[in-house]
């Protein structure tokens, strides 16, 4: 049977998002055979542009980027991209796109199956969303087995009553079933690793609760400043950026329950779980700062109160969590690129060892580590070799990828997934809302005097940050 054709409609095609991440993961899929061979992208942004000079513009982007495919197979891939140009608060531009859309089903003979990417600035999705609804793009025209659907990037509202009225706005156009609300992180090969190494084995279920785990650090550390994003940075700032994302999903991948199976239900009702059960630990230290000349990069303030970097403190409402501290901590600038996961487990009051002073009480420690590597480390001690029965700790690493293997990019997990529909690496409105739910009341508390500065390169004192 002749599959329906595709048409992958990106708004914001010329941003950096799309640059480098969409185009890139869509060409690998293309390469890979991922791609069926009738599918269309559509590329629609405000400035002038013919196919031709958006594609020249892609090779130059992707050629800087870098990639290990041939100029052909680059050139075939071309040939699957159109360009539009259009405000996008204008309703010309839908009726356009409306129009190109209809035209390229009327060539084929058959209504495409459609994906709506919103690859644009937050401030954007609602007049979006509006236009999307009044040109009737958001209704399918296939009727049976053909699609719409439409990926929304994350941060998704400003604040739980902010994204609450996107949600409402966003559940009157779709379903539940064609929105798929983007954290790239939920893709990432490491968390995968998290599900398959807690749930494909027998020794670990015993020891994941308060009874045996001391506390939980989760953070997300970057050497580099905003970069060149000082207008998106401003309007958001670390928490909104990377906590009530990425952090608090990591977060739940640690926490959850067995889901049992691979499978969207499964695996989003056991993430919801854990995020409709957060609070934060009030006695614990809360650090927010910012990174000394933040404020002289462009886009930024002169007086900007804005965060580059926070440390606090959350707890679960869960029996089995209960009194476990998950430290969350992020930064920009702090002169280290480490994303990681780290679970302390209670240390042991005894040893069979003759130098229990040296090292104090044993404890062991699992890393899951998502950059610079993928990978897992099982502190464990054991016995120094020799005479005596000294025992020293010893580090067991579990690789997640294999030397010759290239990881594939979280967005290209994404993009596939999206067009196979399938949610599971994918945020639910429930999952939005819980977080949201947790992190508003942060922000609300937060007052100008409680920011901190540090010197770019370093990370901000706190009394028990972890080593
Ligand atoms: C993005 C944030 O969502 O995630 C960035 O907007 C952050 O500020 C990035 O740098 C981190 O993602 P990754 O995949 O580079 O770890």
């Amino acid at each position: 049977m002749k599959e329906r054709p595709t048409a992958i409609i990106i708004f914001g095609i010329t941003g950096d998002l799309a640059q480098k991440k969409l185009i890139p993961a869509l060409l690998d899929l293309y390469a890979n055979k991922c791609l069926q061979e009738n599918f269309r992208v559509i590329g629609m942004a405000r400035r002038e542009m013919t196919d031709e000079s958006l594609c020249e513009y892609i090779f130059n982007t992707i050629e800087k980027i870098g990639h290990n495919h041939s100029k052909k197979l680059v050139e075939k891939f071309l040939a699957h991209i159109s360009y539009l140009s259009g405000d996008f608060s204008e309703p010309r531009s839908y009726e356009k796109l409306g129009k190109f859309l209809a035209g390229q089903d009327a060539e084929s003979d058959e209504c495409s199956n459609k994906l709506l990417y919103l690859s644009v600035p937050p401030s954007l999705y609602d007049v979006l969303f509006e236009n999307i609804a009044n040109s009737g793009l958001s209704i399918p025209c296939a009727g049976e087995g053909g699609w719409t659907r439409i990926a929304v990037e994350k941060p998704f509202g400003r604040d739980l009553e902010t994204a609450q009225a996107l949600d409402k706005k966003l559940s009157l156009l779709f379903s539940e079933e064609q929105i798929f609300r983007i954290d790239h992180y939920l893709a990432k090969e490491t968390l995968e690793n998290i599900l398959a190494i807690r749930f494909g084995n027998a020794i670990f279920d015993p020891a994941w609760n308060n009874k045996h785990i001391d506390k939980v650090h989760i953070t997300l550390l970057e050497k580099g400043g905003i970069g060149a994003r000082g207008t998106f940075y401003e309007d958001v700032g670390a928490l909104r950026d990377v906590g009530q994302n990425h952090i608090l999903q990591m977060l739940a991948f640690i926490a959850m329950d067995d889901p049992k199976e691979w499978k969207s239900l499964a695996i989003r009702e056991r993430r919801e779980e854990v995020l409709a059960h957060l609070q934060l630990q009030k006695d614990a230290e809360i650090i927010r700062a910012q990174y000394d000349g933040y404020r002289s990069e462009d886009g930024v303030g002169k007086e900007s109160q804005v965060e580059t970097y926070f440390r606090i403190t959350a707890l679960l409402d869960l029996p089995k969590w209960r009194e476990v501290p998950f430290v969350l901590e992020s930064g920009k600038g702090v002169g280290e690129n480490e994303v990681s996961i780290t679970v302390y487990f209670k240390p042991k009051q005894s040893c069979v060892c003759s130098n229990p002073t040296d090292v104090a009480m044993p404890y062991n420690k699992i890393i899951f580590q998502i950059q610079p590597e993928t990978k897992m480390i099982l502190r464990l001690y054991a016995k120094k070799t020799g005479f005596g029965m000294d025992i020293e700790p010893q580090n067991f690493t579990l690789s997640f990828a294999k030397p010759t293997e290239r990881l594939k990019d979280a967005y290209e997990r994404l993009l596939f997934a999206v067009l196979k529909g399938d949610q599971t690496t994918f945020l639910s409105s429930k999952e939005v809302r819980h977080a949201w739910q947790f992190i508003t009341p942060i922000m609300k508390s937060w007052t100008d005097s409680e920011l901190i500065f540090y010197k770019k390169g370093t990370r901000p004192k706190a009394k028990d940050i972890v080593k």
